[in-house]
C-alpha cells in the first residue's frame, strides 16, 4: 500500500509472546514489523496499546500479566490513528475468535472498528475447514469480509496446497486476493517483495475504493434526504442533530461514532434481556440455519407450535389458543375483528360497538385508532373511524370528577357501569390497557380497578381485551398486568417484549368459548378471514422462545423485585422537583409528569417543549429517552443492574432540573 503511495497506518491493538524493551525503536515483534512496513516512526503507545509476555492467548496473557485490556482505550487509539491516515490496517491476534477479555473477542473489536476484515490462511490440510468457520462466523457478527489472503508455511507444495486456495474462495464466496510463498527468513524487505509480487492488487484496490466511498459518503445527508420517520415531525428531524445508532450492548445502545447510551426507554418499551443477548442472537442464528420465513396460511411450522404452547401456559388461566400477527396495533386489530365476528356468530347482531377509555392508546391501524384516546394522534383522523363508545380513564391525578383516589369511590368506574349498563346490547367488548395506559402518560390504575372493570364485563356480557403490547413480558413487575390483580381476559393482545425487542411478533391470545365459536362446516362461512405475510415468522418465533426461555431459567421476575423497590426509592429525589407533579411507576414502567404549579397542576404550555428538552438533556448527558408531552418515560430493560440504575437515573435527575424554571 505504502508503495502505491497510500498513507496507511497500522495498529496491532494486542501483541502477546513479546517482551516490551525501551529503546529507539519502543515496538517490538509484530507491532514493530507492521510500523516499519508503513515507515511509521511515532504514535507507538497508539500503534500498540497493548503487548504481553507470555505466548499465550491475550485474555490469559494479559490475567497473568496483572493487566486489564481496556477496549475504549484501545478505540481511542484506533481513532486517533484513524483520523490521521487515509487507511487504516489493524493486525488481529490469535483468529477471530481469540478472547481479549472475559468479555470481549477479536471478533467484538473488528465490530467496535467497523473494519472489513482480511482472513490470512494457511494453505495446508486442514485450513478448508479452519477458513471456512472463521468465514461464517465473520459473517454471522455482520463483518464485512475482503478476502482471504494465503501464506503458505512449508517449502513443500503438496497437493492440498494447490487446491485448497480455490475451494476456500468458492466455498466461501469470497475473493483470493493472493498466495503468499513460503519464505526461508523472515526478512522484512522480503516479505514486502513476497506481498508485493503475490497479492491481486486490482481486487485489493478496487474493494478499498468501494470501503472508502462507503464510509465518506454522509448517512446524515442521506438520512434528511430519504428517511420519513414515524410520530416524528420531520420538519424538526432534519434542522437536528440525529443519532444514528449500529449496535447495541446489554443497556446499551452505541452509535456510529462509536458514542455510547443508556436505553432508558428499552428501544421503545420492547427490549426486555437487554441488547445481544446470547442466548437469543443464539436462537436466531439456529433459526437462519434452517428456513426465515415459511407461510402460516396452509402450512405451520415448529417455532408457532412452541411458542403457542408456551404463552398458553404462561398467560393468565383460560386463554387457550393463540392467533398470530406481527406487531401491536395488529394484535389489536384482530381482537377487535374477532369479538364483532364471535358475535355475529352467535347471532347478537347489534353487539357491533366497542366501549374503550379516553387516554387509550392501541396502535395506529385504523381499528386500532378507532379505539384509541389521545386527541393528539387520533383527532384527525376521526372521519376514517368507526364510532365507540368512551368511558373515562382513570387518571387519578388529573380526575374529572374533582375527586381524591382515597375517597372517590371509584367514580370513574360507576361512570363506565353506567355506560355499559346503557349500550350493554350494542357492546361486543370493552378493550383496555391493563394496569398502565402506557402512551396516553403512564397512567397507572389504581389497585382494585381492573378486577372491577372485568366483574363488569361479566355482569353486562361484553367480552374483556386485554391490550398488554406495552405491558407484557414483565414490565409492570408482573409477567403480565392482568395478573396483579388475578383477572383473565376473553382475549389478550402482545407483541413488543414478546420477542425480548429482537423481532417484530405479535399475539392475540383467546379462550376456548372464542376459539369454538368459529369452529363450523366451510359452507357456513365461520371462518377468521384475516392474516399477514409475516404472520408468526419463524426467526420471531425462534427469539421469543428464546426470551421465555430466559424468563423462567433465570427466574428473572423474581429478581426483578428487589430492583423495582430500589427504582422506587431513587425516584423519590425527582419527584421532590418544584416542576414535577407526579411520578408514576407500575415495575419498570416510569412516567414523570412535569408542571408549570405544584399546586394547581398547571402544565407548561405545550408549546415550551419541557419534556422533549429534557430528553434532548439526557441525549447528552448519554441516555436516550422519549417523552409523551410533559411526561418523561423511563423504561429501562428489566436486565439494568442497580449500579446501571444509578447512573440512569442520576442522568434523569440532571435532565429534569435542567428544564426546571430556576434553569
Ligand atoms: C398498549 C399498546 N397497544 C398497541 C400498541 C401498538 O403496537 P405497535 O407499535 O407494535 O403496532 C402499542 C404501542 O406502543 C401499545 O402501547
Amino acid at each position: 500500500m505504502k508503495r502505491r503511495s497510500v498513507d496507511i497506518g497500522v495498529m496491532k491493538p494486542v501483541q502477546s509472546g513479546f517482551k516490551k524493551t525501551k529503546g529507539e525503536f519502543a515496538l517490538v515483534g509484530d507491532a514493530l514489523l507492521l510500523a516499519r512496513a508503513a515507515d511509521l516512526n511515532s504514535d507507538f503507545e497508539q500503534i500498540n496499546p497493548y503487548c504481553l509476555e507470555d505466548s499465550l492467548t491475550p485474555r490469559i496473557a494479559a490475567e497473568l500479566a496483572g493487566v486489564k485490556i481496556d477496549p475504549d482505550l484501545i478505540m481511542e487509539s484506533f481513532n486517533k490513528l484513524k483520523k490521521k491516515h487515509q487507511f487504516m490496517i489493524v493486525e488481529g491476534a490469535g483468529g477471530i475468535l481469540a478472547p481479549l477479555t472475559d468479555r470481549l473477542l477479536m471478533a467484538d473489536l473488528i465490530v467496535m472498528m467497523g473494519m472489513p476484515v482480511i482472513i490470512v490462511a494457511r494453505a495446508n490440510l486442514g485450513t478448508i475447514n479452519h477458513t471456512l468457520l472463521t468465514i461464517n462466523y465473520a459473517r454471522n457478527r455482520g463483518l464485512n469480509i475482503a478476502g482471504v489472503v494465503i501464506s503458505s508455511n512449508s517449502p513443500e507444495k503438496e497437493i492440498a496446497e494447490n487446491t485448497n486456495p480455490g475451494l476456500i474462495s468458492e466455498l466461501g464466496g469470497v475473493p483470493l486476493l493472493g498466495i503468499i510463498p513460503y519464505l526461508d527468513e523472515l526478512r522484512q524487505k522480503d516479505i514486502i517483495q513476497a506481498v508485493d509480487d503475490s497479492l491481486n492488487w486490482e481486487i485489493v484496490v478496487t474493494y478499498l475504493r468501494e470501503v472508502k466511498s462507503k464510509q465518506d459518503s454522509n448517512l446524515v445527508q442521506k438520512d434528511r434526504k430519504y428517511v420519513w420517520y414515524p410520530f416524528t415531525q420531520m420538519k424538526d428531524w432534519v434542522s437536528g442533530n440525529q443519532i444514528i445508532i449500529e449496535r447495541g450492548e446489554g443497556t446499551f445502545l452505541i452509535d456510529i461514532d462509536g458514542k455510547r447510551y443508556y436505553d432508558g426507554v428499552s428501544s421503545l418499551w420492547l427490549n426486555v434481556h437487554g441488547h445481544r443477548r446470547a442466548e437469543i442472537d443464539r436462537a436466531v442464528s439456529a433459526q437462519l440455519g434452517k428456513i426465515s420465513h415459511s407461510t402460516m396460511l396452509g402450512l405451520s411450522h415448529r417455532g408457532a407450535i412452541e411458542l403457542a404452547e408456551k404463552l398458553v401456559e404462561r398467560a393468565p388461566d383460560g386463554l387457550e389458543k393463540v392467533f398470530y400477527s406481527d406487531n401491536g396495533s395488529t394484535s389489536v386489530e384482530v381482537a377487535l375483528k374477532m369479538a364483532f365476528q364471535y358475535w355475529q356468530h352467535k347471532n347478537v347482531k347489534n353487539k357491533n360497538k366497542f366501549l374503550t377509555l379516553t387516554n387509550a392508546y392501541h396502535g395506529d391501524t385504523i381499528g386500532s385508532v378507532s379505539v384509541g384516546g389521545i386527541d393528539l394522534f387520533h383527532q384527525i383522523f376521526h372521519p376514517l373511524l368507526f364510532k365507540t363508545i368512551k368511558a373515562p380513564s382513570p387518571y387519578c391525578y388529573r380526575c374529572i370528577f374533582q375527586k381524591e383516589p382515597d375517597s372517590c369511590g371509584f367514580a370513574c368506574i360507576d361512570a363506565t357501569e353506567e355506560l355499559m349498563s346503557r349500550n350493554h346490547e350494542e357492546l361486543a367488548a370493552m378493550i383496555i390497557e391493563p394496569k398502565v395506559q402506557g402512551a396516553g402518560g403512564i397512567i397507572v390504575q389504581p389497585p382494585g380497578y381492573l378486577s372491577r372493570i372485568r366483574e363488569l364485563c361479566t355482569k353486562y356480557n361484553l367480552l374483556l381485551i386485554t391490550d398488554e403490547v406495552a405491558t407484557g413480558f414483565g414490565k409492570t413487575g408482573k409477567m403480565f398486568a392482568c395478573e396483579h390483580e388475578n383477572i383473565s381476559p376473553d382475549f389478550l393482545t402482545v407483541s413488543k417484549g414478546i420477542t425480548g425487542g429482537y423481532l417484530p411478533l405479535a399475539a392475540t391470545m383467546v379462550t376456548g368459548e372464542i376459539y369454538d365459536a368459529f369452529l363450523a362446516d366451510h359452507r357456513e362461512r365461520k371462518t377468521f378471514f384475516h392474516g399477514h405475510s409475516y404472520t408468526g415468522n419463524p426467526l420471531a418465533c425462534a427469539a421469543a422462545l428464546a426470551n421465555l426461555e430466559i424468563f423462567a431459567r433465570d427466574n428473572i421476575m423474581e429478581k426483578l423485585q428487589p430492583k423495582i423497590v430500589y427504582l422506587s426509592d431513587k425516584l423519590k429525589n425527582i419527584a421532590n422537583l418544584e416542576h414535577v407533579g407526579e411520578i408514576r411507576q407500575s415495575g419498570f414502567m416510569v412516567g414523570i409528569e412535569l408542571i408549570r404549579n405544584k399546586k394547581t397542576k398547571e402544565p407548561f404550555p405545550i408549546e415550551e417543549k419541557r419534556g422533549v428538552k429534557a430528553c434532548l438533556a439526557a441525549r447528552n448527558k448519554g441516555m436516550i429517552i422519549r417523552p409523551l408531552d410533559d411526561v418523561v418515560v423511563f423504561m429501562p430493560p428489566l436486565s439494568t443492574e442497580p449500579e446501571e440504575l444509578d447512573e440512569m437515573i442520576d442522568i434523569l435527575y440532571q435532565s429534569i432540573v435542567s428544564v426546571g424554571d430556576d434553569n
